[in-house]
């Protein structure tokens, strides 16, 4: 995997970030804006609150390549981000920041307790998830402060995203990965981490005018997209490593 495309791509995601206009108008009220609030609260802490970083036991192991630690800090530098502009937005919503959430003491236990493999396909789940939830946020709420914070943080997590393609991409193994039956664990366990998000998060997307077909239609249609996505990327990063081989059976034959 070419880790120094993706140090690029990190340092130049950082430039260029329009701050929110956190002065405009407030435009969520009455019972919208407490479900919203608490809404917040937990992505707060939960979208680059808390220990923000890999937390498996075994995560050592993965981050002993200083490439890959490298952008795995750069990763987790713009979650830390986000929760800065929740915290904002939040302080905007009249409502406090929260220091602990039962859904993400549960999904951190579960993440330091089955290893750093489990931990990074959960997280690339609630990525897809989480991003689903903003760009519901983006498309129906009406306020200008949270339009501009989920553009920052879905701009983010769309590069998180392909990050993890790439990574997959990188490492598939066998005659056939990411087949059908991948497919169909993949979708699965994102409506899954979906529906957990959506137990808690429902009445502030509903409140601004998403409804739950829309969210897990659009869940369903980006796990399509980055299931097809990562069997194309697979098949290229195969012939690549193909022709190089070639090439330097090539040479190799030259020179002898
Ligand atoms: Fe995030
Ligand atoms: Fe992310």
């Amino acid at each position: 995997m070419n880790y120094q495309k993706w140090v690029r791509h990190f340092e130049n995601n950082g430039r260029h970030r329009p701050e929110p206009d956190w002065q405009a108008p407030l435009e969520v009220t009455g019972g919208t804006l407490e479900k919203l609030t608490r809404s917040i609260q937990q992505f707060q802490l939960g979208d680059g609150g808390g220990p923000a970083y890999l937390i498996a036991w075994n995560r050592e192991r993965y981050l002993s390549d200083p490439a890959i630690k490298r952008v795995v800090d750069l990763w987790f530098k713009e979650e830390r981000e986000h929760s800065r502009l929740l915290g904002d937005m939040l302080k905007r919503l009249g409502g406090e920041e929260i220091q602990e959430h039962w859904s993400f003491s549960l999904f951190c236990a579960v993440r330091k307790f089955l290893g750093v493999r489990f931990e990074l396909q959960a997280l690339l789940g609630t990525e897809i998830v989480s991003n689903v939830y903003y760009k519901m946020l983006r498309k129906h709420g009406e306020d200008a402060a949270l339009r501009g914070m989920c553009d920052l943080i879905i701009r983010d997590e769309t590069g998180h995203i392909a990050f993890h393609r790439a990574r997959l991409a990188a490492e598939a193994a066998g005659a056939r990965p990411y087949g059908l039956l991948w497919a169909g664990m993949f979708r699965l366990r994102a409506l899954v981490a979906g529906t957990v998000l959506w137990v808690n998060h429902r009445g502030a997307v509903v409140g601004l005018g998403g409804t739950d077909a829309e969210f897990y239609r659009t869940i369903w249609r980006d796990a399509g997209t980055f299931i097809r996505q990562v069997r194309k990327e697979t098949a290229w990063s195969r012939n690549i490593r193909r022709m190089r081989r070639r090439i330097s059976a090539r040479i190799g034959g030259l020179c002898g």
